[in-house]
């Protein structure tokens, strides 16, 4: 199964790098923040293939198609993680999917085709990058840290929409970056990139395989409730232990 997930992850990333510097047809979803290219859909017609050839009756939940079939096994699909940074040519975002068995994250793979990246998680056996064994970070404090977070498609009209958790963040850390890609926040916080990421309103194939990475890594990760994150959890808390319980006390105020 990690087999087709890197092969379906790396086909997915050739069919990115090769729209990444073309002319693209941008069409708007839920907002006009909310971005589909014809790369999302063709990524995710060939991770579909891949893995229908291998598991043709594995169930799948995918961002562009949607889902279909039941089986203990479900494929959470987001073909192009950071469909925005992609649209206007700024080099951040991946191919991210991840394997439940039941209703527990057993695999993860996030690719980032333009630097060459395979993050990659098995429950049990840690997580790795290109091969090699990774950690999070040994950050123990807020004041030394550097965390990541996003914002969701409808924040002009969602009150719910992160600017006061940030407001209320930015002072106490070294930085926040906006990456842009959900999947490699987590990815990053998992080798020790950065220390921290936290999210609402993201849709399971984000970052559920990230949350297996982060943990397989050493790190902490829950909704923002400080619960386990389930297919229905639609918030993030993700860092190294320590980083993690300070991200969540000051979201919680
Ligand atoms: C988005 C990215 C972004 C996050 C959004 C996601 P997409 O995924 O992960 O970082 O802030 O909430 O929807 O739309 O590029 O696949
Ligand atoms: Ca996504
Ligand atoms: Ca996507």
């Amino acid at each position: 199964m990690l087999k087709t997930a890197i092969k379906a992850a790396r086909d997915a990333g050739q069919v990115l790098t090769r729209y990444y510097t073309s002319k693209l047809t941008i069409k708007t979803k839920s907002t006009d923040r909310d971005l589909v290219t014809e790369a999302d859909i063709e990524a995710e017609r060939v991770i579909l293939s891949v893995i229908a050839a291998s598991f043709p009756d594995h169930a799948i939940v995918a961002e562009e198609s949607g889902s279909t079939g039941h089986s203990a096994y479900t494929w959470l699909v987001d073909p192009l993680d950071g469909t925005n940074n992609f649209a206007h040519g700024h080099p951040v975002f991946c191919v991210a999917l991840a394997l439940l068995h039941l209703d527990k994250v057993v695999l993860s793979v996030i690719f980032d085709p333009l630097r060459d990246e395979l993050f990659t998680a098995e429950k049990g056996q840690g997580a790795f990058l290109n091969g090699e064994s990774i950690r999070v970070s040994d950050c123990q404090d807020l004041t030394a840290s550097i965390i990541a977070t996003g914002f969701p498609y409808d924040r002009a009209t969602n009150p719910q929409n992160n600017l006061a958790e940030f407001n209320r963040m930015m002072p106490l850390v070294q930085g926040v970056r906006r990456c842009g890609s959900a999947a490699l926040d987590m990815a990053y916080v998992a080798c020790g990139r950065i220390d921290g990421y936290w999210e609402h309103h993201l849709n399971p194939w984000d970052y559920l395989g990230g949350a297996l990475m982060v943990t397989e890594a050493g790190g902490t990760v829950s909704n923002m409730q400080g619960e386990a994150c389930t297919l229905e959890t639609r918030s993030v808390v993700a860092g190294t232990p320590r980083i993690y319980t300070q991200i969540l006390d000051i979201i919680r105020q």
